[in-house]
């Protein structure tokens, strides 16, 4: 990223160049390697990190590269980097990736979207250790609770952390709104449940939820949260259902005759407000971990990058180089921001939409099954009309979401 590189090399410029040197240098391909120079430099300065208590000396701490300094590192701020090491895990290899999701398994014809690592602007993310990670969830239960995108990252999670099991200590099984995969040795869960408005919904059905007129009822979330009380770590979020419009009802007796119409940003701001006073009534501080993740970035209309004015993310093979380029509704993250910021409890933010903006590439698109049936190939020729450009591919963008939340989990919280 440019803010990184022209900090770099003032750095640069101050402790070791001279002025004259330090334009020969920018005038030199050295430039364009800069940012490594500042990877290789804070890799000697760094201090050892200190691994969290909760996982205690025992474990020692498998870094990307050296030790990483965490302190005051904004983890969510960086950039893609290319990485050929990647993707963590394959499709193949990991037996709980929905249809919805195997984008190979559907003909996605290039792969380069597999293949970027998240470099923060400030440290280096600690590298995945599936051991660790089960070891820090030794007895306790994981739960992932909101829509289909947080589905997502509870199964790339599990698709992360199954490889270092033997088949007969997984297990993963479904009731209504809950799946809870299990670790048998570690007596671990990771878990998800489908709640896409955490307030009460006409959406709340697992399986029947393709509604277009969305009711949410104002009122609190604990019909739901009893479900989620016993969670050790939560990791909430809710964006993409409302972005088309909902309209709310005080109870659900009277949905025919008093449903009222609201603005995506006062449901929201209702929905925050009541997911706040849970976890405030619900989690211990001392014992819980609650994160709240952020809108993942969607790529439907190609205009807003400077594409053409029909496009979306359909046959988008290259992510966008203006980093900075913001894909979602910023009024829901001041909302997010501004109600989760008032939470005596701490609810921390994976910050993720930066990330995401960027992502054009790694959308599902037209690869992934398709609840009328398969595409045909004048359909697919067309793809721009069927093409899903909320979701993601895995392996892929989310494995990085749970590298981030692996790496809030054990090494800064
Ligand atoms: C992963 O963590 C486990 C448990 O702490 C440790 O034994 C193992 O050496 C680690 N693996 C790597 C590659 O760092
Ligand atoms: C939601 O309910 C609260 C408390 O009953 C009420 O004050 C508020 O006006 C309601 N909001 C909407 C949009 O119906
Ligand atoms: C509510 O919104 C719908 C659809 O946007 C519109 O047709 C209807 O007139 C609105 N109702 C009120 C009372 O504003
Ligand atoms: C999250 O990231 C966005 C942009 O990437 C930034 O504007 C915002 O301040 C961040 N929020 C928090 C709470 O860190
Ligand atoms: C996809 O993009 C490539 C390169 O931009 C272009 O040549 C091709 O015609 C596009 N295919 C479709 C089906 O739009
Ligand atoms: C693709 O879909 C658009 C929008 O529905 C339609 O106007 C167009 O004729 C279709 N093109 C082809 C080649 O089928």
């Amino acid at each position: 990223m440019k803010g990184a590189s022209s900090q770099c090399l003032a750095v640069i410029f101050q402790t070791i160049l001279s002025p004259i040197l330090l334009i020969a240098f920018i005038f030199s391909a050295a430039l364009f390697y800069s940012a490594d120079f500042c990877y290789i430099s804070r890799f000697y300065d760094n201090r050892p990190a200190t691994a969290d208590e909760k996982i205690g000396e025992k474990h020692k701490v498998g870094f990307a590269m050296g030790e990483g300094n965490y302190k005051d590192c904004d983890v969510f701020s960086g950039r893609w980097v290319r990485d050929y090491s990647r993707p963590l895990y394959e499709e193949w290899q990991c037996p709980y990736i929905g249809d919805q999701l195997t984008c190979l398994n559907h003909g996605r014809p290039e792969m380069d979207y597999r293949y970027w690592r998240w470099q923060p602007r400030a440290c280096y993310l600690p590298s995945f250790n599936a051991t660790l990670m089960l070891e820090a969830l030794r007895g306790k239960r994981l739960m992932f609770v909101g829509d289909s995108l947080n589905r997502g990252q509870f199964t790339s999670l599990v698709c992360l952390v199954q490889r270092v099991l033997p088949q007969h200590a997984k297990s993963i099984q479904t009731f209504g709104s809950l799946t809870v995969f299990t670790a048998k040795d570690y007596n671990a869960r990771i878990e998800y449940y489908w709640s896409p408005f955490l307030l009460e919904s006409n959406s709340d059905d697992p399986n029947k939820h393709r509604i277009k007129d969305r009711i949410i009822r104002n009122g609190t979330v604990d019909k739901h949260g009893q479900h989620w009380k016993k969670a050790d770590i939560l990791i909430f979020n809710s964006y993409i259902w409302w972005v088309e419009g909902v309209r709310i009802v005080q109870d659900w007796s009277e949905e025919v005759k008093n449903i009222k119409n609201i603005s995506t940003e006062d449901g929201y701001r209702i929905a925050m407000k009541m997911l706040v006073k849970w976890i405030n009534k619900n989690r211990d501080p001392k014992k819980t971990t609650t994160f709240y993740s952020g809108m993942s970035a969607t790529h439907q209309a190609s205009e807003r990058w400077g594409g053409s004015p029909k496009g979306n993310c359909f046959n988008e093979t290259k992510m966008l180089e203006d980093q900075t380029f913001f894909a979602a509704r910023t009024s829901l993250l001041h909302i997010i921001n501004e109600e989760l910021g008032k939470s005596a409890v701490p609810v921390t933010l994976l910050n993720i939409t930066q990330l995401t903006s960027p992502r054009k590439d790694a959308h599902t698109s037209i690869y992934k099954k398709f609840f009328e049936g398969p595409l045909t190939q004048d359909q697919k020729a067309n793809g721009t009309r069927y093409a899903d450009c909320i979701h993601w591919c895995l392996p892929g963008v989310q494995d990085v979401w749970n590298e981030l939340l692996y790496a809030k989990l054990l090494f800064f919280p």
